[in-house]
């Protein structure tokens, strides 16, 4: 790993141990994801970056099968004991989305909310490599991002997002968004087969 994603790992871990997460974690359910269930009717999801995994349980209460990754052991732990007593409990793992420990093909629709926002170029290509991976042929791939990115001030925009992406996905729709009154984007993008 390197010394950059160390210490970003750090960083989100400090952030999950005090009250600096506060900043991002919401527990509002954005409607998008109410629009991902209806038109998808997915069997499972995986989240990327899940944080305290107030939206997957959200999605494993309406019946999904849900996933969530993050390289905070903190906020995985925090997950955890948080759902312990639900009786769906979404599986909650450490990793990194841009290496992740899943079989091929297994996902109907991957959500992120926030994570990819935190990557570099190269770990953002990683991400896209690795999501198509994962991903069921057709999968959808949701991604709600703010318009720079935190590890290379990169602007993040459709444009950008055609580009990383254009020999793994189809970028469907790009919705301008200001929630938590940032100027953002939902991206819907579906794997090529
Ligand atoms: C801005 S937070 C959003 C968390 C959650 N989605 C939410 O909205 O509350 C970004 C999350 O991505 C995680 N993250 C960043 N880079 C990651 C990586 N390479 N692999 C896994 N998780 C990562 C962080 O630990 C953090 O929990």
């Amino acid at each position: 790993m390197s010394d950059d994603k160390k210490d970003g790992k750090l960083e989100f871990n400090n952030a999950y141990k005090g009250l600096f997460h506060f900043l991002w974690t919401d527990k509002r359910i954005p409607k998008q994801i109410n629009t991902l269930l209806e038109t998808v009717h997915p069997s499972n999801l995986l989240e990327f970056g899940c944080g305290l995994g107030y939206f997957l349980e959200f999605v494993e209460n309406n019946g999904v099968k849900a996933t969530g990754i993050d390289f905070s052991s903190v906020a995985i732990e925090k997950a955890k004991k948080r759902l312990d007593k639900n009786t769906n409990k979404p599986i909650l793992l450490e990793g990194d989305v841009t290496n992740l420990q899943f079989d091929d093909n297994q996902y109907d629709c991957i959500l992120d909310i926030g994570c990819f926002h935190s990557l570099d170029g190269n770990d953002e290509k990683k991400y896209i490599i690795e999501a198509h991976r994962v991903l069921k042929p057709n999968g959808t791939l949701l991604i709600w991002s703010l318009k720079k990115s935190f590890a290379d001030n990169v602007k993040i925009n459709p444009e950008h997002i055609k580009n990383i992406s254009k020999e793994n996905f189809v970028l469907e729709k790009a919705e301008f968004t200001r929630r938590r009154l940032a100027g953002s984007y939902w991206y819907w993008l579906k794997k090529f087969v």
